[in-house]
């Protein structure tokens, strides 16, 4: 097995090497007016070692002078089609993904062309090396960041773009519901995170799901809001750094983020709503709360939104959970 993962890691450094240079030939400038047309300066695209995977390819032969059909097979690099080995990244601008020690364990692509029916971005399956859960992309750069925080981000192209403008914090889970593991990774190397994940409604739903298992795993966890832009990479390009880092600076402590977001939902004013809201409120904010200050604090706010007197809810809330 440590001999298959060592094979893996070469073959991954041969591919990876295979695409950089694919992405500089005059043949493919399709490739890089995309990246333009994405405003990638050129060291960007170095850092992140991008590249491309043209149509017509010979990478499986060649893979093939050198490694066994075993190894080819179980990098997931490949898919076959009438008995015919194909790259599954064939005309897709490659992201290598790198691991916390810098080596490229897996790979993903995007499709350069808006008009293409084929699904967006493609990743490598997961595989010896490889395991989506635990990869946060970026984090081989943003590991060495001199923040105290990571920012949490959705996509590859979110991660690229706040980088180019300094941001060296940012990672990203790539499409994939923040795990467990996730949080670990990123605890090993700093306590505080700040998710600013996209605006549409899966963004933000996918929030308070990730932001509750970072604070469950420890982590001092903001959510930031963006406004007037879907995603990290176009609200920079559309607004800047410096309009970034005021958002960030104003992102909520994670339990506020949900009290807000909770309290939108009723009109406090109606006493049917009211009383609903804070069943909701029992549940969804003091029972996830193991810290006695902190839902101290919490239950004051929800006296405050309410009218309710604060011991009434203490007492209310100790009924509900001895039940
Ligand atoms: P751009 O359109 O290039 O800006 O991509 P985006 O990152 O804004 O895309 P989106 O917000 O839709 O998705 C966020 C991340 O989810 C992407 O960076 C991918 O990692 C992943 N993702 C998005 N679409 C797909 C898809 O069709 N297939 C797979 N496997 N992953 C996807
Ligand atoms: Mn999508
Ligand atoms: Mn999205
Ligand atoms: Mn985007
Ligand atoms: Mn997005």
């Amino acid at each position: 097995l440590a001999k298959q993962k060592e094979e893996l890691i070469n073959l991954h450094k041969d591919c990876f090497e295979y695409f950089r240079e694919q992405l500089y030939l005059r043949k493919n400038i399709e490739a890089v007016k995309y990246i333009i047309k994405r405003r990638i300066a050129k060291d960007t695209a170095k850092r992140f070692g991008l590249g491309f995977c043209p149509e017509k390819n010979d990478l499986y032969d060649r893979l093939s002078q050198k490694y066994s059909k075993e190894i080819i097979d179980l990098s997931g690099i490949f898919l076959e089609r009438n008995g015919k080995n194909y790259c599954r990244f064939e005309g897709r601008l490659i992201f290598p993904i790198f691991d916390t020690m810098n080596r490229v364990i897996a790979f993903g692509g995007r499709i350069i062309s808006d008009a293409s029916a084929a699904p967006k971005y493609m990743n490598s399956p997961d595989t010896l090396i490889f395991s989506k859960s635990r990869i946060l992309y970026g984090l081989n750069i943003a590991k060495q960041s001199k923040e105290n925080e990571f920012v949490v981000v959705e996509g590859y192209m979110d991660v690229i773009a706040l980088h180019q403008e300094g941001i060296d914090n940012a990672v990203g889970v790539l499409g994939t519901a923040l795990t467990q593991d996730h949080s670990f990774l990123l605890r090993r190397y700093k306590n505080e995170v700040v998710l600013c994940l996209d605006s549409d409604e899966a963004g933000k739903k996918a929030a308070i799901r990730s932001a509750d298992i970072l604070y469950q795993n420890g982590l001092m966890v903001r959510v930031m809001e963006l406004e007037g832009a879907k995603d990290p990479d176009e609200y920079i390009k559309r607004f800047g750094k410096d309009a970034f880092l005021l958002k960030k600076q104003n992102s909520m402590f994670v339990i506020d983020y949900k009290v807000k977001e909770l309290k939108n939902q009723y009109d406090l004013t109606k006493s049917d709503q009211k009383f609903r809201f804070v069943r909701e409120y029992f549940e969804k904010i003091l029972i996830p709360i193991s810290n006695e200050v902190e839902r101290q604090e919490y239950i004051k706010k929800l006296s405050d939104l309410t009218g309710v007197n604060e011991n009434v809810i203490s007492k209310e809330f100790s009924k509900t959970t001895q039940k």
